[in-house]
């Protein structure tokens, strides 16, 4: 029954159609614990398909961005330049290594790394840049990249939110030596919980290193492969991968993922067709996708002109059963972030802007009118 109070969430996990086909196909194949058919298969898959040189399932991005931080050994003494304005895992998976994190400001035409700020803050003692893409967009990865390569740091890429998006036709997570992806279900394609670490480097040795790392730490994999005869502890690592039930599910995403991309761009061109003439009007700061991005519309989000205005778009528009986001809450203020010596009043652009982000409900199961409601209300708010 349709009606104008009926509830849009904010997130609903996208259903491809062939998910019970895979898992059934799991079932008869008796292989449960992961690196079987199905994760084969997805990886080679996502390496043709993006041009990656060797890609890893993970159990979720936060696994991927743990990986990174054990093949980059950041530990004590090593700074890792991040943005505060993004999830959490960004900054715990290097800060539990013993790096240092150091967090850069935003540029809040983007809500992603200011990277003037960013060069400015490389010293010595940096090992990795860490950004992210946010929301269907890319960072400014190509001048990022080069100021990696120019000063001699690694680049790793938080990919969470960037599966399918390019920038100049090159897939995000394919421009650092490493990129991470995250499937979880709030992504556009998801296993429940899954992710993927792109690797990004041809030395035969780091990738044999990053299976290792994978693997537990083992050489289990060179086991299987009749490389060596017996397994063994070699390396410091986890237990990485997702179960064969993860990358089944997964694959049965992976083959709508066209479709599902198609959807998103046609809800995304309804935001816009309702929201930009206010956008333009200045109303709120509406990021436009810049030519050269091939978005994945992983979200719609809108920056506006005070807090005020986005706590009163937020609350009119739960008023009216529909869930809207708040945006990153900065780590650099955050428990954590304070109790690892950060302090309020050092990043003054994500401190300002962050609390004025406002994530629109955005998901393959929204139909066009539900847009137009959402659209609709905050028009009417801005009249
Ligand atoms: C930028 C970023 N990095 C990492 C993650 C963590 O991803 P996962 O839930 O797959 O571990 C997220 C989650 O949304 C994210 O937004």
């Amino acid at each position: 029954m349709d009606s104008p109070d009926r509830k849009i969430p904010f997130s609903v996990p996208f259903i491809a159609g062939r998910e019970m086909d895979n898992l059934a196909e799991v079932m008869r194949n008796g292989q449960f614990a992961g690196n079987g058919p199905f994760t084969q298969e997805v990886q080679s898959f996502i390496e043709g398909k993006f041009g990656i040189t060797k890609v890893l399932l993970t159990h979720s991005c936060t696994a991927a961005l743990e990986m990174s931080a054990l093949l980059l050994d950041a530990g004590p003494g090593d700074e890792i330049i991040l943005p505060s304005y993004t999830f959490c895992s960004t900054a715990s998976a290097f800060a539990r290594t013993g790096a240092r994190l150091v967090f850069c400001d935003v540029d809040p035409r983007t809500m992603m790394v200011d990277v003037d700020d960013m060069a400015a803050r490389i010293t010595p003692r940096t090992k990795a840049l860490v950004p992210i893409h946010y929301g269907g967009l890319s960072c400014d990865v190509d001048r990022i990249a080069q100021l990696a390569k120019d000063k001699g740091v690694t680049l790793v890429e938080d990919a969470a939110q960037g599966f399918d998006a390019f920038w100049n036709d090159k897939a995000l997570g394919s421009f650092g030596r490493l990129g991470c992806i995250s499937f979880h279900e709030t992504k556009n394609l998801h296993a429940g919980l899954c992710g993927a670490l792109y690797i990004n480097d041809e030395d035969p040795e780091f990738q044999e290193r990053a299976i290792r790392v994978w693997e537990r730490g083992t050489n289990r994999q060179a086991v299987l492969r009749g490389v060596v005869d017996r397994y063994t502890w070699t390396d410091l690592g986890s237990s990485f991968y997702p179960s064969e039930l993860q990358a089944a599910f997964l694959w049965a995403q992976l083959e709508a993922m066209t479709a599902n991309k198609a959807e998103r761009q046609r809800l995304h061109q309804r935001y816009e067709a309702g929201l930009r003439p206010l956008a333009d009007a200045g109303a709120f700061h509406m990021p436009k996708l810049p030519q050269g991005l091939d978005s994945n519309y992983h979200a719609c989000f809108l920056v506006f002109n005070s807090f005020q205005d986005c706590e009163r778009v937020r609350l009119e528009l739960k008023a009216k059963n529909i869930a809207a986001y708040i945006g990153y809450v900065p780590l650099h203020t955050s428990p954590m972030g304070l109790a690892l010596g950060n302090r309020a009043g050092a990043l003054p652009k994500t401190e300002e802007y962050a609390p004025r982000v406002l994530r629109l409900p955005f998901h393959n199961h929204m139909a066009p009118d539900d847009v137009d409601r959402v659209t609709g209300y905050i028009r009417a708010l801005f009249a």
